[in-house]
């Protein structure tokens, strides 16, 4: 099976209007070449103006709520983000989880919310260093998927992010060998639940200080489908080398 490699950045609470010249010229990135998706997750404050100058990137939201609408004050719900111009929401990123106390059921549902308007979305999970070290990373990250896939989860509409949490903006990365099983591991597990040609066909990307030195190699470890990246992503000049490695092996694999 082969996937089209999905290279997305996070831009979490980054961005003013005048970081929009930066997604332009990711777009223009994006749009030379075009056999890699890419796409810029902003704050929700540049979404709109954001997908006017998107270019070939896509748009997308860091987080949504699971209802449609009502009385939560300061969320958005998947549709109000669509309308904006997001077409892709991350879920159950690591720093959710921890910081706003959110459940497996919880990024489950509103994986579900994102995908009844019509969105698509990227699922996160990863450990803790804790759990590395203790040898259970596998067994606790696989777990974790399983308890926070959505109902109805398909290829077309839904993408997993291994982002081991002690990885996310230190400059640390696991080794390759230890990707490679994490990311084998979840498609086994995702098997287990959507059959093995679904789960062949879902994209699983890395995230973690992911940047232009190391994309190479990790977008050369046989599931790694792409990348979710925060830091390198904010500027064209640092993530056009994670395109154009993505792109890379894109031309390899054909
Ligand atoms: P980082 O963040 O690339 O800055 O480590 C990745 C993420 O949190 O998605």
């Amino acid at each position: 099976m082969s996937r089209r490699k999905l290279v997305v950045g996070n831009w979490k609470m980054n961005g003013m209007r005048a970081h929009l010249d930066e997604v332009e010229a990711i777009g223009r990135v994006a749009a030379a070449h075009p056999a890699v998706e890419v796409g810029l997750c902003l704050p929700a404050t540049l979404i709109m103006a954001g997908s006017e100058r998107r270019g070939a990137a896509f748009i997308g939201a860091q987080n949504c709520h699971m209802d449609i609408s009502g009385a939560y004050t300061g969320s958005l719900s998947a549709e109000m983000l669509l309308e904006a111009g997001a077409s892709w929401v991350i879920t159950g990123h690591s720093e959710r989880r921890e910081a706003r106390g959110e459940t497996n059921a919880d990024i489950a549902a509103k994986s579900a919310a994102a995908h009844r308007v019509g969105m698509k979305v990227i699922l996160c999970v990863g450990e803790t260093l804790e759990v590395r070290d203790a040898g259970q990373a596998e067994e606790v990250v696989a777990a974790q998927l399983l308890a926070s896939l959505p109902e109805g989860a398909s290829a077309d509409w839904l993408a997993i992010a291994y982002e081991p949490i002690w990885a996310i903006g230190t400059g640390r990365i696991p080794t390759m060998e230890a990707v490679a099983e994490m990311h084998a591991a979840l498609r086994a597990a995702l098997a287990s639940r959507i059959g093995a040609a679904e789960a062949d066909a879902m994209r699983i990307l890395y995230g973690g200080s992911m940047n232009g030195d190391n994309a190479t190699d990790l977008l050369a470890i046989a599931d790694v489908d792409g990348g979710l990246i925060g830091g390198a992503s904010l500027s064209a000049t640092k993530f056009a080398p994670i395109i154009e490695a993505a792109d890379q092996r894109m031309a390899a694999a054909a």
